[in-house]
């Protein structure tokens, strides 16, 4: 059996701003919902927040060093958007924007293609303040932001992402309240659904309008649903799962329609039912490709407590240190999954890794064996994926570096490489050395 990748496969990993950046405040940068969410007691595992992350703001050519040596092809990064404009609005800040000029120059002497995520959920919170996702300027003041950051990076971007996993930051912020900005509104949700998908495809439009080059695509956080049993509830309870965490993005954006599950929900079907066609035409601008983020799938049973009538079971079996179940069958399923419903679209793992508890050695070494065979197994299926025809075209492993993982903090590390928060300095695992060799070899099988 041939075990290697196409020989034009994207090799990436994947950051985000607020995660690694630190500089939080000064540098003409406004607070973000994230600076607010964290920096309240309560909220955050250990009271930590991003204001100094992995420093990354002024460690960026060290870290695109570790880039090179490590081997990829791509990197994934994302725009804080409250660092490169002065009032979120319209006014540009130019020393934020300096700062990504500088960034993507040093990729691209390093040969590293830069792919650029426009929103990874630190919102300014001035926006937050007159109603954040669920107010509909608030899309308009993105597509501004959007088209300013086309303008000044062309031709330094080699893909855009406008948007990363607007299930995640949607429901986690604004329904759960674990995340920025903490609300639990049903209705705020629905109204945020559609303003951050209309926001999408605006920005979309102009990208194409204005003839920027480069490609454009959205990152979505997709994972299979399945019964927890084979009756009938528990079925249905599947549906809905599937249809709230996954097609209620897709459907949008590739069929211009949003999922009849969905428009069951009173709330959901009150906000979203009285649409023009001319917005959904927007949202269901065509895309370039699609990045889609992988960590677990989900079980699920019919049940009252869940918002929308069903609830993830807890599975036995092998977990990372996040709990998560590590099932890579998942992967491959929803990858065909994509292509059985919306189509052979080029596809990007814009995300996929784990969290270990990673303890530093007397000599200074981390041998994360559990990360290398997780990695190792993803590989795996996604190889298989494109050997049965899936158009998948590239793979970026969550994380290059250890970072704050939101809700959990610094404690949990995803990274390739060790952060030491004290002194900043960066040491790469075993788990690094491992994937360099699978860049270098275009092969999991080193
Ligand atoms: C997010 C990342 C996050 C990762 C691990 C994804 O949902 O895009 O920002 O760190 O998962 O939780």
């Amino acid at each position: 059996m041939n075990h290697n990748f196409p020989d034009d496969f994207i090799w990436g990993a994947a950051t985000a701003s607020f995660q690694i950046e630190g500089a939080a405040y000064g540098f003409g940068k406004l607070p973000s919902i994230w600076d607010t969410f964290s920096h309240t007691p309560g909220n955050v595992a250990n009271g930590d927040t991003g204001d100094f992350a992995c420093d990354h703001y002024n460690r960026f050519v060290q870290d695109i060093a570790i880039m090179k040596e490590l081997g990829i092809k791509a990197y994934r990064f994302s725009i804080s958007w409250p660092r490169v404009m002065k009032d979120a609005k319209n006014t540009p800040n130019p020393q934020g924007i300096e700062f990504y000029k500088n960034l993507t120059d040093e990729l691209i002497k390093n040969d590293i293609k830069p792919v650029a995520t426009l929103y990874h959920w630190d919102l300014p919170q001035i926006l937050q303040d007159e109603g954040g996702w669920a107010n509909k300027k608030t899309a308009e003041y993105f597509v501004n932001f959007a088209d300013l950051m086309f303008r000044e990076l062309d031709g330094r971007v080699y893909q855009w992402i406008t948007f990363n996993e607007p299930s995640v930051f949607i429901f986690l912020g604004n329904l759960d309240g674990v995340h920025a900005p903490g609300m639990k509104d049903i209705w705020t949700s629905a109204k945020c659904v559609h303003n951050v998908l209309w926001a999408h495809g605006s920005a979309v439009k102009i990208f194409r309008e204005k003839g920027y080059k480069g490609q454009i695509g959205i990152t979505l956080n997709l994972a299979p649903y399945e019964p927890a049993s084979s009756e009938i509830n528990d079925v249905m309870a599947a549906s809905t799962g599937d249809a709230q965490w996954n097609r209620l993005f897709l459907d949008p954006i590739f069929k211009g329609t949003y999922p009849e599950i969905i428009m069951n929900n009173r709330e959901f079907r009150k906000v979203l039912g009285t649409l023009d066609s001319h917005e959904m035409e927007v949202i269901s601008e065509k895309i370039d490709f699609l990045g889609i983020n992988y960590y677990f799938r989900n079980v699920v049973k019919y049940s009252q407590k869940g918002k929308l009538g069903f609830e993830s079971i807890k599975l036995d079996g092998e977990k990372t240190y996040f709990g998560w179940e590590v099932y890579p069958q998942g992967l491959y399923d929803i990858l065909k999954y994509i292509k059985e419903n919306y189509g052979n679209i080029p596809l990007y793992i814009t995300e996929n890794g784990a969290t270990y508890e990673d303890l530093l050695t007397s000599d200074m070494k981390i041998h994360d064996v559990q990360r290398i065979s997780y990695l190792k197994r993803h590989f795996e299926k996604a190889l298989r994926a494109i050997q049965d025809g899936i158009n998948l075209k590239g793979y970026y492993v969550w994380s290059l570096l250890d970072n704050f993982e939101w809700a959990e903090g610094y404690s949990k590390r995803f990274g390739l490489v060790y952060i030491d928060y004290n002194t900043f300095e960066r040491i790469p695992k075993d788990s690094f050395f491992w994937y360099k060799k699978v860049i270098e070899k275009n092969t999991f099988e080193v």
